[in-house]
């Protein structure tokens, strides 16, 4: 049986994508360990999540570091310690740098609340409330250096609330949390590897 890749989660709010799919590795159902959140925010919710699942915590304020260079350097060095394979990204609201993006080239994916490539950046849910569209999503997708703009892995559509960003984010964040443990396991389990294969050789 293949070992199980280790992961860490990017996340700069609440993290309820983090909960969902370490509750998920926990579980059996997700075929991952997941040891570190890495936030850009100490003082997020995720944090005090990671402490009661008892997951490593890597906790840095870019503004303390002299460039991102500097600052992803840091962030590398903790993630060589911990052995971490695969980067996911869950609410993290910072571009990935180069430093990241070589270390972990196609081993970071994000999830990003519209139906790429609409809505790319921040604030997708109120960019789509803005456009008045009837239907967004959610996308699962491979990191690269654009903003938002890496292979597809996964994508749901999700129908407004025309008007409520509350109901519509609720519907959104229900589909994510479902979708993004779905798309992970189908990256890593064991009988996988072959499909594995075939998505790298795509990138
Ligand atoms: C999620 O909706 C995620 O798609 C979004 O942040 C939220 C984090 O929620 N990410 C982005 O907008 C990235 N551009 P969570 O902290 O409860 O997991």
């Amino acid at each position: 049986m293949n070992s199980k890749p280790k992961v860490a989660i990017f996340a700069s709010g609440s993290g309820s994508n983090f909960q969902v799919i370490t509750d998920a590795a926990s579980a059996g159902e997700l075929h991952a360990d997941i040891v570190a959140v890495v936030t850009d925010k100490p003082q997020a919710f995720v944090v005090e999540r990671a402490k009661t699942a008892g997951v490593a915590v890597v906790a840095l304020r870019p503004s303390d570091f002299a460039s991102k260079v500097d600052y992803e350097e840091a962030i590398l060095q903790e993630l060589k310690q911990l052995e971490v394979e695969w980067l996911v990204l869950a609410g993290y609201m910072r571009l990935i740098g180069d430093t990241l993006l070589t270390a972990y080239a196609n081993r970071i994916v994000n999830i990003h609340p519209s139906l790429l490539p609409s809505f790319p950046g921040k604030d997708a849910i109120g960019q789509a409330l803005a456009h008045g569209v009837k239907v967004t999503g959610v996308t699962v997708h491979y990191v690269d250096a654009g903003m938002d703009t890496g292979p597809i892995l996964s994508q749901q559509a999700v129908e407004v609330v025309e008007g409520n960003r509350e109901q519509t984010e609720h519907r959104i964040h229900a589909v994510e949390h479902e979708l993004y443990t779905k798309t992970l396991q189908q990256l890593w389990m064991p009988t996988a590897s072959a499909s594995q294969g075939r998505l790298n050789k795509k990138l």
